[in-house]
């Protein structure tokens, strides 16, 4: 249900509780003044009364008499006198001024059955007439009560419409902003940041309209931010690309062409002996070479970002295990490397074997012992070695890319890769073999400089 009929509900339940409450108090006052104006009516008929059959005087026309004392109460508001004769047949009774505006028939019921009724006994003279009785009659003091309640209903009802108009008036003027606020927000949502509403109404909400416009500002500007460095870094990019073509056109090309021409001068010095010439021409192939060397050297780390490995390969290998031991605590994680590294080829594979073996263990295996070993041999090798003592090896199982990729990037360094049954029982060892010097040097991959997690 909206805010606005909540309140309204809520506001009408407090009223009809209360105007309940009002009536229940009116109700018992008017019970108790109705007896009070009663009482005092029958005390004073009583006293009319008793005068009068007093004043009797004895003669012949003493009927006439009676009938003038019941007659004297016509047009009385709340007594009503009457002769009644021996055998209890009204005789004569006087009539009660009929209110001017009469209470309805459920409010007399309601209030109205307050009767009381006294006896006067006659005079031996007229006893045989009867008695003279007064009653009480509540009708005129019911429609005074009526005439009461109306006016208060009257008056409470003016204000609780008033009331509950005003409410909703105010409600619907200061929840206006909310409904913006609410298309604002969609707005922003929807990326739209300009979105804006106006900061009126109620402080609180004021305060709120405020801070929204604020925070669509904030967004608006970190967007342009975001473009502006978006741009720049394009920029930046483009900016550094060609450079790197330039500093390879520039400091690359020369000796390239310099190596060419040098190159095509051997083979006629050669064919004419002129071996010395020879030797000049190779150590200036050599020199242009060195040169080439360095600059590719320069533009490389330019191009290396920082990787896992620059902090060594032991913190690299510590941070892969301390990432499985987390995932996987219910397996054993061995180390056994006595070196902080054989060089940054080596090193960048070694890393990638320990990454794809411990993978492979855990994703095929199921062990509980992973075991990773990196040593020097005798012969002048680093040999790696992961083994598990899982399931084994299936040779069923599906052909991935990490074996071929371990693979290629061993035999890029001139070694060998083999999968053989574990040491440690059951499961798989790969065990990966180099030389510590390359004898090939292939292109080292870009995947092997982002030495991440796995
Ligand atoms: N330690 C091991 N224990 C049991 N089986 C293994 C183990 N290592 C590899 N295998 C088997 O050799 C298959 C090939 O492994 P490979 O790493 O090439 O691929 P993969 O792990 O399935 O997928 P991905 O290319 O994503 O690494 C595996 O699917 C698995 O069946
Ligand atoms: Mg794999």
């Amino acid at each position: 249900m909206p805010i606005r009929q909540r309140l309204l509900v809520l506001i009408s339940l407090v009223l009809l509780i209360s105007l309940i409450g009002g009536g229940a108090l009116t109700y018992w006052q008017s019970v108790r003044r109705i007896a009070l104006e009663m009482s005092a009516a029958i005390t004073v008929g009583k006293t009319a009364m008793t005068d009068a059959i007093a004043a009797l005087a004895p003669s012949r026309d003493i009927q006439n008499q009676i009938a003038r004392i019941v007659a004297s109460f016509d047009g009385d508001r709340h007594l009503r006198a009457r002769l009644v004769s021996p055998d209890g047949a009204m005789q004569q009774m006087s009539r009660v001024r009929a209110p001017a505006d009469p209470a309805p028939d459920w409010l007399n019921r309601a209030l109205g059955d307050q009767r009381e009724i006294v006896s006067f006994e006659l005079p031996p003279e007229a006893a045989h007439l009867g008695r003279l009785q007064i009653e009480t009659d509540t009708l005129n003091e019911v429609s005074e009560v009526w005439d009461d309640i109306r006016l208060k209903f009257i008056i409470i009802a003016s204000f609780c419409s008033l009331v509950l108009a005003s409410v909703y008036a105010t409600l619907g003027r200061a929840l206006r902003p909310l409904e913006d606020l609410s298309a604002g927000f969609a707005r922003v949502a929807d990326g739209d940041y300009e979105a804006h509403v106006a900061e009126s109404g109620p402080a609180e909400l004021a305060n709120i309209y405020r801070q929204f416009n604020k925070m669509a500002e904030k967004l608006a500007e970190a967007e342009l931010q975001n473009v502006r460095l978006n741009d720049q870094l394009s920029t930046v990019q483009e900016e550094e690309r060609a450079e790197i073509a330039r500093d390879l056109h520039d400091e690359i090309g020369p000796f390239l062409f310099a190596v060419d021409v040098d190159a095509q001068t051997i083979a006629p010095l050669l064919s004419r002996g002129q071996t010395d010439h020879v030797i000049a021409r190779s150590n200036a192939i050599r020199q242009s070479v060195g040169h080439m060397q360095t600059h590719l050297k320069a533009i490389l780390g330019r191009l290396r970002p920082t990787t896992l490995l620059d902090l060594g390969l032991t913190h690299a290998v510590d941070q892969l295990l301390a990432f499985w031991r987390a995932r996987m605590p219910e397996v054993t994680f061995e180390l056994d490397m006595a070196e902080d590294g054989f060089g940054d080829r080596i090193d960048a594979v070694t890393f990638r074997i320990f990454q794809e073996g411990t993978s492979n263990a855990v994703r095929h295996g199921k062990p509980s012992r992973v075991a990773l070993s990196a040593r020097r041999t005798d012969h002048g090798t680093v040999r790696i070695a992961v083994s598990d003592d899982g399931v084994g090896f299936e040779k069923s199982g599906q052909r991935g890319f990490g074996l071929a990729g371990m693979r290629e990037r061993v035999a890029n360094l001139g070694g060998t890769l083999v999968l053989t049954p574990s040491t440690l029982g059951s499961g798989v060892s790969i065990i990966a073999e180099f030389p510590l010097e390359p004898k090939s040097i292939g292109p080292q991959s870009p995947s092997d400089t982002r030495a991440g997690l796995p």
